[in-house]
């Protein structure tokens, strides 16, 4: 199933942590759930599950103080989602959960990641995760309030989520080092703009990009330290699956024909991690 229009849908998603309390209707929880049916596979190729966790009167009690640690208010429903372990398993993952954001929002909802402020416990259960299976993260769903509660306000302002870095500093030409200014950057100019203002935990951004020839190439810089307190899940790992989404979302609505491969780049990027690049169609 397609993301209608992902251009205009990327601009226009952004994290929201107050609900109105409003449940949704069994037709919009159908379209969610058909949408999850299909996605079920990101460029590497693990598997991945994604299901909408209602929770009850007691649990939604209970999650005020326990769930998310008092960060989303008024929301009851979940998407939660599962990707077998594997190699590139956290990229797999984000790519596949930010389609569902994306395509959430394609229906007036809201959505935040949360993949540090969940009780992971409780979530797991919920979603029947077994041991050869990880869940990275998950996100409410459901109705904005009209109003964001003082500790969205709070935790907008820590993460300095309404910023994002300059091009200069995460898209380069040849080598890191030499950025890639916009206007020669051609009709990827706009694919690489819906990378730029995509989510990323705590803001951080950890992805960088260096064109080559007809290649992409996705280096993630990682922020030391900061994956420490997740054990398997890679939280960094995870901004860069949303990255390759985002990419290929706006590449395919531009008509920018193109694969994911694994390459060997020429330039010396240092202490960033390679992780794949995009092949444009000649
Ligand atoms: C992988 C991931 C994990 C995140 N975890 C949390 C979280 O635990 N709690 C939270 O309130 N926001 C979380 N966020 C949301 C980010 O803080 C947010 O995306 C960023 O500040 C940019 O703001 P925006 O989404 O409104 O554009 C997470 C985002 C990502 C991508």
């Amino acid at each position: 199933m397609d993301i209608p229009s992902p251009m205009e849908t990327i601009r226009r998603r952004v994290s929201c942590r107050s609900f109105d309390g409003r449940s949704l209707d069994n037709k919009i929880k159908e379209k969610l759930r058909a949408f999850f049916r299909e996605n079920t596979r990101g460029p590497f190729g693990n598997p991945l599950r994604f299901e909408l966790i209602d929770l009850t009167e007691a649990e939604r009690a209970e999650m005020k103080s326990l769930g998310t640690y008092g960060v989303i208010k008024g929301a009851g429903l979940f998407i939660a989602g599962a990707v077998k372990k594997g190699a590139c398993a956290m990229e797999d993952f984000g790519f596949g959960m930010e389609r569902n954001i994306l395509f959430a929002t394609t229906l007036g909802l809201g959505t935040c990641w949360l993949g540090g402020t969940l009780n992971r416990a409780g979530f797991s259960r919920k979603l029947g995760l077994t041991a050869e299976e990880l869940m990275p993260a998950i996100s409410p769903v459901g109705y904005p309030a009209h109003r964001r509660s003082l500790t969205d306000r709070a935790f907008r302002f820590m993460a300095k989520s309404d910023r994002r870095k300059p091009w200069q500093e995460i898209f380069f030409d040849g080598r890191p080092g030499s950025p890639l200014a916009r206007e020669l950057a051609g009709p990827l100019g706009e694919v690489l703009e819906a990378v730029r203002i995509g989510p990323s935990a705590s803001n951080r951004q950890p992805w960088r990009i260096v064109r080559e020839g007809d290649a992409v190439h996705f280096f993630l810089a990682r922020t030391p330290g900061y994956d420490k307190m997740t054990g398997e899940v890679k939280l960094q790992e995870v901004d860069m699956g949303i990255a390759l989404c985002q990419f290929e979302l706006a590449a395919s609505e531009l008509g920018i024909g193109g694969s994911w491969q694994q390459a060997k780049p020429g330039c010396n990027a240092g202490t960033w991690e390679y992780v794949v690049s995009w092949a444009t169609d000649k």
